[in-house]
């Protein structure tokens, strides 16, 4: 079979920290290959991205997740043992039981609390000068999610939550003392979130049936026996976290708004669904979740290409929503695409591809899409505001990427 095209040199994980959601994309360009080797952070490491790569990184017989996620990443983003690091029957129980909360009841409920929660810090934000909107919509997020999840927040932590939940997602690429907020920020929401399970088991608290904290506090495995604490809290956090990095989205949303004023009157007089087709739109144009990891579980041979059993492999997102071969003038925003999109699990994959039950295809999505609909009626029908003149760009290499400024809105109104 023939070799891969690789980059030569001991180690490029300086050009990935320069080039950022572009790294991966760049070098499929100048291969004109999609998939290269090369070095990142001291190991051989295969990169790929595009459809069909999404099609073999997502087939469990060749690529598995065990020993696959980088420490820093498991120390902050996702957390020991959580269902991240699972493969095959253990990973598909545990999927069941995140997919169990996905119903579409149990979704609106958590858009009608977003949509109250946002309500009542609108009627604030309307007596206040000027408002830093990703770090309101945190607030909002994290409130609502907590409560749609059954969580009742210690007094001495409500403050900090949104910040704590926050840094578990801003912190998994940083390096230095933000590393360290993010780790300080898990052991902390850990022990707490920890403390209410035991709670729930010696039945002292008692959510509702529908919760996560319910439904995770009393999951069995296999063999009938409950997660243990730590990693029935990390799957709680599972829920919190990313509802809070949905507010990465909104800011996107906005910033969209703003950039594309005849989308904002279009979405005022048009229906449902092209709503949904503005958000699409939204989570394949910008940059959030780069790229995911796995390794290779069984050496195997594609378009000629050797995988040896072991090789880490990253699979890039943002490249992919942006891959020329499967987008018409991918770096336009234009939600219009969405009008007739085919609806490729492995095409369109901000929030990873495959399928939900059998792979690691995020089991927020169709939460995420919800919450961003619900946000983006606030924004386009409910409330008037103006944004000042800021430093609105944001940058294509800093993971998560948001708007320098985190975008200042003032003279809030709500209307009706
Ligand atoms: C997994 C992105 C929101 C829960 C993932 C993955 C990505 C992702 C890229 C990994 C896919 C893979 O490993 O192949 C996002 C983005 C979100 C978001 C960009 C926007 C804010 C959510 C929400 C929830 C959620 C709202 C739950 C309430 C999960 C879980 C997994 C996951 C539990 C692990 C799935 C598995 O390993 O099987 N997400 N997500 N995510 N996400 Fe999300």
């Amino acid at each position: 079979s023939a070799s891969m095209p690789h980059e030569d040199g001991i180690d490029h994980t300086i050009s990935l920290m320069r080039e950022g959601y572009l790294y991966i994309l760049n070098r499929r360009r100048s291969f004109n290959c999609d998939v290269f080797e090369t070095r990142l952070l001291g190991m051989k490491a295969i990169c790929m991205g595009g459809k069909e790569a999404a099609e073999i990184f997502y087939d469990p017989e060749k690529f598995q997740r065990e020993g696959a996620a980088p420490h820093r990443l498991v120390e902050t983003l996702f957390g020991k043992k959580g269902i991240q690091t699972l493969d095959g029957e253990h990973h598909r129980r545990r999927k069941e039981m995140f997919m169990a909360l996905m119903s579409p009841t149990n979704i609106k409920e958590l858009a009608d609390l977003v949509k109250e929660e946002w309500i009542s810090a609108a009627k604030k934000w309307e007596q206040m000068n000027e408002v830093i909107f990703y770090e309101e919509v945190q607030k909002i997020l994290s409130t609502a999610a907590c409560r749609w999840a059954g969580v009742t927040v210690p007094e001495d932590e409500i403050k900090n939550l949104p910040n704590d939940l926050e840094a578990l997602f801003e912190s998994p690429a940083a390096l230095g003392p933000d590393h360290w907020k993010g780790r300080n920020a898990r052991n902390r929401v850990e022990k707490w979130v920890g403390e209410l399970i035991n709670q729930v088991r010696d039945g002292k608290e008692t959510p509702p049936e529908n919760t996560a904290l319910h439904r995770f506090s009393w999951f069995r495995e296999f063999d009938g026996t409950l997660l243990d604490t730590e990693t029935a809290a990390v799957e709680v956090i599972n829920i919190l976290r990313p509802i809070v990095a949905i507010s990465i989205f909104l800011n996107f949303t906005l910033l969209s708004l703003h950039h594309y004023p005849e989308e904002k009157e279009k979405l005022k007089v048009q229906d449902d669904k092209y709503a949904k087709m503005f958000v699409q739109e939204v989570r394949r144009y910008y940059p959030f979740f780069p790229f995911v990891s796995a390794k290779v579980r069984k050496g195997f041979v594609w378009n000629d290409f050797t995988f040896e059993e072991g090789t880490l492999t990253y699979l890039d997102l943002y490249g992919t929503n942006h891959d020329p071969k499967i987008w018409e003038n991918p770096d336009v925003f234009n939600p219009e695409r969405f009008a007739d999109w085919e609806g490729s699990p492995f095409g369109f994959i901000p929030q990873g591809g495959g399928d939900y039950l059998l792979g690691h295809r995020c089991a927020g999505e169709w939460l995420t899409i919800e919450v961003m609909k619900v946000s983006l009626d606030l924004l386009v029908n409910r409330m008037n505001y103006e944004i000042p003149d800021q430093d609105l760009s944001y940058s294509m290499v800093s993971i998560p990427s948001i708007p320098h400024s985190k975008i200042i809105i003032k003279n809030i109104k709500l209307l009706d």
